[in-house]
């Protein structure tokens, strides 16, 4: 049962209610902070990436993986190579169902240039614990400037849906400490 009957109910002439009004309030001036965190953020957060991004064809991209799996290579771990590429070289991280390939071994304080790129469908690169979150598209290469500054054993997994073995896609990256 309707206070006026829905024939002649204009809702736009219906009195809001008081709780309705604060809520109605509150939740536009959380979309505003939200909004404007979102900018600030941007100018001071730290954990902004580079925007860095090129466009590869996935067959290409297969084979700069390939390459340097082939020269750096330093063991093996069940089915994945582990490459352990010099300081400041380009270094290349696959997305395919379901894996990140191959498993990478950086050292600590050392730069590198990380590719990214997936050679199927969109995956999500989730760098575990840092949570560093990238997309990552057949047909595009993102370029990630990195200083591992700890060292350890950080995992990779993906975080966009991608078929029905996404929640098995993981890779894992190892930071040594040669100081
Ligand atoms: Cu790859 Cu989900």
């Amino acid at each position: 049962m309707s206070v006026t009957p829905p024939s002649t109910r204009i809702w736009w002439n219906e009195p809001v209610h008081k709780v309705e009004l604060i809520w109605i309030v509150v939740a536009f001036l959380w979309g505003l902070t939200m909004f404007f965190t979102m900018i600030w953020w941007h100018a001071v957060g730290k954990q902004n990436l580079s925007n860095e991004a090129y466009r590869v064809q996935p067959a290409q991209y297969a084979a700069n993986v390939d390459k340097m799996v082939a020269a750096h290579t330093v063991r093996q771990e069940g089915a994945f190579p582990v490459v352990h590429p010099p300081p400041g070289s380009d270094v290349y991280l696959m997305g395919r169902v379901y894996m990140w390939w191959p498993m990478l071994e950086l050292e600590m304080g050392q730069s590198y240039r990380l590719h990214l790129s997936s050679i199927d469908l969109q995956h999500g690169f989730s760098l575990q614990p840092l949570n560093i979150n990238i997309q990552v598209h057949p047909g595009y290469e993102m370029v990630v400037n990195v200083t591992p500054t700890t060292s350890g054993t950080f995992g990779i997994v993906c975080n966009e849906y991608c078929g029905f073995g996404h929640h098995t896609m993981t890779g894992r990256i190892y930071v040594t400490d040669t100081t």
